[in-house]
């Protein structure tokens, strides 16, 4: 190159190429910048000019803020989190354009922005929104739709906001309707931060003290997994007699059961069924004592698991209450509990209910437009389809990748178990996390659940298409052949 002198401060953009493997395009979006750096190497220096500090993107700073003003606990995903703004479908977008699937969201049930729910909060926002003691429509037509749902006994609906308020007050109802103060509850559960809903909550992904620190009316059976735990495969049978032993024992001991609850399907392990029979005998038991029985539906109920539009109808059982979220509001915060109408009545002995925004105008419309799109696009259908499909990829990948213990689930809420070896089973915690690390790299939002952290949660929202439950598969299999 001939010396030229330019005039000062000039302006010069300059730009390196590598001299083999991928030409960088002119500008990339800030996610791919990094990468591209490495790629390219630093042009500065090549000028005599010093290093740049590199990328840094404007949702550093954003992030910084929330650490500084959102309490730690409270947690978010990935520890670089793309700053997520938009959504569409089983689609989210972040702040740089970049689109990522979904397939971790069961709360958007319906998927991200649909029209319907949108329409029906707008339209409601404009006309009214109050608290749930005024005399409206929607309360009382959302009411009717969700306990058409239902067995015919269970007729009575409460509506709260969440799915930690809905097992809260599920287990007050038990105590009220009881007049007593126990409640048996399974291991390795997660159901909410509610002063009663954590106390029966176990799972040390959650609360690493979960098992020593529980309240004295709070007694537990052991887990009913079939994968992992005492009683594996065939012989996961004997988890239903020893818990109805331990709830014997329970009683014998002087503590007389108001209720036993748990997940109707076991959704905090990964989405492992339980056995076969397992509710009939475990609820046949506590109500000899005199006890109610109470699922837990926030996670798996709703249609997710394709087959069945409840949990507890997989396991051919009718329970005495049943507390919904999540899925039921698409996001929105609602929580339903419904139970049959002399438990309810049995409330007042407590005091008189209400919960402000329960079943608000808003809340009302936004239910019924979301239970009126899972029935009206046929989405449980949707979710028992895609859910085959993805489950049979899955299976798949699994007859070639031994980390893959177990594939679990029903529809649309399944679990890749990975193990570090398939006799002893191994939780591979480590690997779990850093797949699911390569999988946002991938444009996949995923994430580990279970006691372990080694179980990938699939539960996308039920509108997820065959074509992106294959780009997830594929994905995975990437990871899985490529490394992570
Ligand atoms: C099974 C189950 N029950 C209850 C809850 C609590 O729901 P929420 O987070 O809406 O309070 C959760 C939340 O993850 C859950 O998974």
């Amino acid at each position: 190159a001939t010396a030229a002198e330019l005039p000062a401060r000039t302006r010069l953009f300059a730009r390196g190429f590598p001299s083999d493997g991928p030409q960088p395009p002119a500008r990339v979006v800030p996610a791919l910048a990094l990468a591209w750096r490495t790629v390219v190497g630093e042009v500065g220096p090549a000028l005599g000019l010093p290093a740049s500090p590199g990328p840094r993107h404007p949702s550093d700073d954003l992030l910084e803020r929330r650490y500084r003003v959102v309490a730690d606990v409270q947690e978010h995903y990935y520890t670089a989190p793309p700053q997520i703004e938009r959504g569409w479908r089983e689609y989210l977008m972040d702040v740089d354009g970049r689109v990522y699937l979904d397939m971790v969201n069961n709360v958007a049930s319906v998927g991200h922005a649909h029209p319907r729910v949108v329409e029906a909060a707008t339209r409601q926002m404009h006309l009214l929104n109050t608290n749930s003691r005024f005399h409206y429509g929607g309360i009382t037509e959302y009411g009717e739709k969700i306990a058409a749902t239902l067995p015919d006994e269970l007729d009575t609906v409460f509506f709260v906001n969440s799915g930690s308020e809905a097992v809260d007050l599920a287990l007050r109802l038990a105590m009220a309707a009881t007049g007593r103060r126990d409640i048996v509850a399974m291991r390795e559960a997660y159901h909410g931060w509610t002063f009663a809903s954590d106390a029966v909550s176990t799972s040390i992904a959650d609360n690493p003290f979960a098992l020593e620190t529980r309240p004295d009316w709070v007694h537990t059976v052991a887990a009913a997994n079939s994968y992992r735990g005492a009683h594996r495969d065939a012989d996961a049978a004997r988890y239903a007699p020893e818990a109805v032993a331990d709830i014997d024992r329970i009683v014998a001991g002087g503590a007389l059961p108001a209720g036993f609850v748990c997940e109707t399907y076991f959704g905090n392990a990964g989405g492992v069924a339980l056995p076969a029979g397992y509710l009939q005998e475990v609820y046949a038991a506590v109500r000899r004592h005199g006890g109610l029985a109470i699922a837990d539906e926030v996670q798996v109920g709703f249609g997710r698991l394709g087959r069945w539009f409840w949990g507890f109808q997989e396991q051919g059982v009718v329970p005495d209450i049943v507390a919904a979220a999540k899925s039921i509001g698409a996001g929105h915060p609602l929580g339903a509990v419904i139970t049959r109408r002399e438990i309810a009545d049995r409330y007042r002995t407590q005091g008189y209910f209400f919960s402000s925004t329960g079943g608000s105008p808003v809340s009302a419309a936004i239910g019924s437009a979301v239970l009126d799109v899972i029935q009206q696009e046929g989405l449980q259908d949707n979710a028992r389809d895609v859910g085959a499909h993805l489950a049979a990829r899955l299976e798949d990948l699994g007859t070639r990748h031994p980390i893959i213990g177990r594939v679990h689930g029903s529809g649309l809420y399944l679990g890749v178990e990975f193990v570090r070896d398939r006799e002893t089973r191994e939780p591979a915690t480590a690997e779990t996390a850093a797949i699911c690390d390569r999988l946002l790299e991938l444009g996949v939002i995923m994430q580990p659940t279970g006691d372990h952290q080694n179980v990938l949660k699939i539960k996308p929202p039920l509108c997820v298409t065959k074509e992106s439950v294959d780009y997830f598969a594929d994905a995975l299999a990437r990871t899985l052949e490529t490394g992570w």
